[in-house]
This record gives C-alpha cells, structure tokens and sequence, in this order.
C-alpha cells in the first residue's frame, strides 16, 4: 500500500527511532508499504519515519543507478536496526543528495566514503559489511534519518539561507511534487 510521505517539519522526522524486535507488529506489511511509497515516489531509499513510523527500519534499491554505478546491479536491502560506523580515515566526497521528505529541494553533502554496518534483513539474518561504494551515502543518509537527522542538516549556514524560503513553505504546508504526502499543522494557538 502506498502510503502519504512525512515532510519536513513533521515531527516525527525529528526523533530518534525505536530499534525493533522480531515481535514488533506488522513488519511485513510496513516494509512491503515502505517499498511501496517508494517505488510510487521514484525514491532509491525510505526509512520508516519518512512513513510516519518511528521504527529503525530502511529500504534501499539503488539498482537505477547501476548505470552510472555497476556495482549497485540488483542492489536492494532492508535495514533492521542498523548500526553505521563511519571510516572517518576514509577520503570525503561530496554529491547532491535529495529526499522524499524535502521535495524540490536538491544540495551537495560532504560524507566519509567509507562505512561498516551491523543489520538485520527482512528474515532477521544478521549481516556486517564494509560498504565503500555510492551505497555508503545512501546508507548514511537513510540512517540518518533514524537519528532525527536530514539531509540538509549537513550543509552550509549559507546553502540553508538559500533554500530557506522552500522549507518555510514545506513548515507551512505548501508543497510541489507529484507523490502523496503528510504536511505538518502546527495547531493553532489563540
Ligand atoms: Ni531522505
């Protein structure tokens, strides 16, 4: 089921999510949503918060960029409680990044290129893996937003400046894109 997408400003995009266990309701049917609301958006990641659910639960399929990438060929994963450490002795790279939750809305951001991750799949196989390929940012943006954190969290005082007449239109509801979603509104105070 497709599901609305959680823009910025929405709460819920700002809270660090609950790690999950095998017993946690409905996983199946919320990463099947997940990887509906995605495909619907032409997303190449989606965490749970993005939905609404506060829950350390990630989709990625960056197999459309295995033109550019071979190495993403067939490249999907569920993220269940992911743990990222960041090589921070790994050279830095900076690429535009864009989120569903922050439509219209595209910026380079500086991130390490090489990461270890620690995760659960969908059949609560444990995997560890060290990731040095275009999937080490999409996985760190997507942890990110496990964290509270987006992606324009990480750019210049001066590019938010830039892009702060956007964001206030996204705070106050106005949003431009062809996908479903759920604004924040601020209840009214008299
Ligand atoms: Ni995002």
């Amino acid at each position: 089921m497709i599901l609305p997408i959680y823009i910025y400003g929405q709460p819920v995009l700002r809270k660090v999510a609950e790690p999950i266990d095998k017993d946690y309701p409905g996983l199946d049917e919320l990463i099947q949503n997940m990887k509906d609301t995605m495909y619907d958006s032409d997303g190449i990641g989606i965490a749970a918060p993005q939905v609404g659910v506060s829950a350390r639960v990630v989709y990625i399929d960056v197999d459309a960029l295995s033109d550019k990438f071979p190495e993403l060929k067939d490249k999907r994963l569920v993220l269940i409680n992911p743990e990222i450490t960041v090589d921070e002795t790994s050279p830095t790279e900076t690429r535009e990044e864009g989120c569903l939750s922050v439509p219209g809305i595209h910026e380079n951001v500086t991130r390490h290129t090489k990461i270890h991750i620690h995760y659960f799949d969908e059949n609560w196989q444990e995997h560890d893996e060290d990731i040095d390929t275009y999937l080490a940012r999409v996985i760190q943006h997507e942890c990110d937003h496990l964290e509270g954190h987006v992606f324009i969290d990480h750019i210049s005082a001066i590019r938010k400046q830039m892009i702060r007449s956007k964001l206030n239109n996204m705070l106050k509801g106005k949003v431009d894109c062809d996908y479903r979603v759920k604004v924040y509104k601020p209840s009214r105070k008299h």
